[in-house]
């Protein structure tokens, strides 16, 4: 899969919908009706919904489903779980790439496998989670044994050659991935992102939507400042549309 031109800044933008239920989703997507945002949904509500519901209501809304599954075990089970979401048929769905090459191979043969056995019309975005923006170098250092950036490039690097299509991380290793030629043609999906007027809550690798673009990320996940806008931004309709205008400054 190569990467992808945007029509808009909307279409770069990846809501980040955190909730348990579908009704409090619903309220969500109700107020961002037509923007042309994607519905990044977590486990949260896959798990307490089920997919086939998260799916069904992103289709209603006529919006993009990214399934945040973030997938990690042995790749047996990784490749039946990449073959069960695929018949789902998001438009994106995750693994961890902090797991061997062999289980990173095996999410994409579940999803070739689930493409074919099922004739579907179109196959998933795979993307490979590198290391979580919520985790800081001293504790990069502590669960791996090195710096975020160091091992960003490693998982990143991995998921290349396993064939998934793009991996998740912070926009500020982005330009270390571009400029490496293992990893320069990945899609990336940058959360962390912080417009300049919200507050970074458990975040530790934050930058803005227009930074991060600049630095090269293709979608940017965005929860708590478009979900729990700040009072003088308004509603989350308000708080993509001062998004967007940011974005359209990038040129
Ligand atoms: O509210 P906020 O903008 O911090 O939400 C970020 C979203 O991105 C959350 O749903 C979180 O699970 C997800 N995520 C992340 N860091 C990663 C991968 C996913 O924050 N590396």
């Amino acid at each position: 899969m190569s990467r992808p031109t945007f029509t808009s800044s909307a279409k770069r933008i990846m809501v980040a919908i955190d909730v348990d239920e579908l009704s409090e989703a619903k309220k969500i997507a109700e107020n961002l009706k037509d923007l042309g945002v994607t519905f990044k949904i977590g486990n949260q509500l896959g798990t307490y919904e089920g997919w086939q519901k998260a799916v069904e209501f992103a289709r209603q809304y006529g919006a993009q489903i990214f399934c945040d599954t973030k997938f990690k075990d042995i790749p047996n089970t990784v490749e039946k779980s990449a073959r069960a979401i695929t018949r789902r048929q998001p438009d994106f769905f995750n693994v961890m790439a902090d797991n061997n090459l062999a289980a990173l191979v095996a999410a994409v043969d579940g999803t070739k496998n689930a493409v074919e056995d099922f004739s579907l019309a179109s196959k998933p975005i795979i993307l490979g989670v590198t290391v979580l923006t919520s985790i800081n170098s001293e504790e990069s250092d502590q669960i791996y044994g090195d710096d975020p950036a160091s091992k960003v490039l490693q998982f990143a690097s991995n998921a290349a050659k396993a064939g998934l299509d793009g991996v998740v991380c912070s926009a500020e290793e982005v330009t270390i991935l571009r400029s490496d030629k293992r990893t320069s043609n990945l899609i990336l999906v940058t959360p962390g992102i912080r417009p300049s007027w919200a507050a970074p809550n458990d975040q530790a690798r934050i930058i803005t939507p227009s930074q991060a673009v600049k630095n090269g990320s293709d979608y940017l996940v965005i929860g708590r400042p478009i979900t729990q806008p700040p009072k003088d931004i308004g509603s989350p309709r308000d708080a993509v549309l001062k998004i967007i205008e940011e974005l359209d400054q990038v040129k």
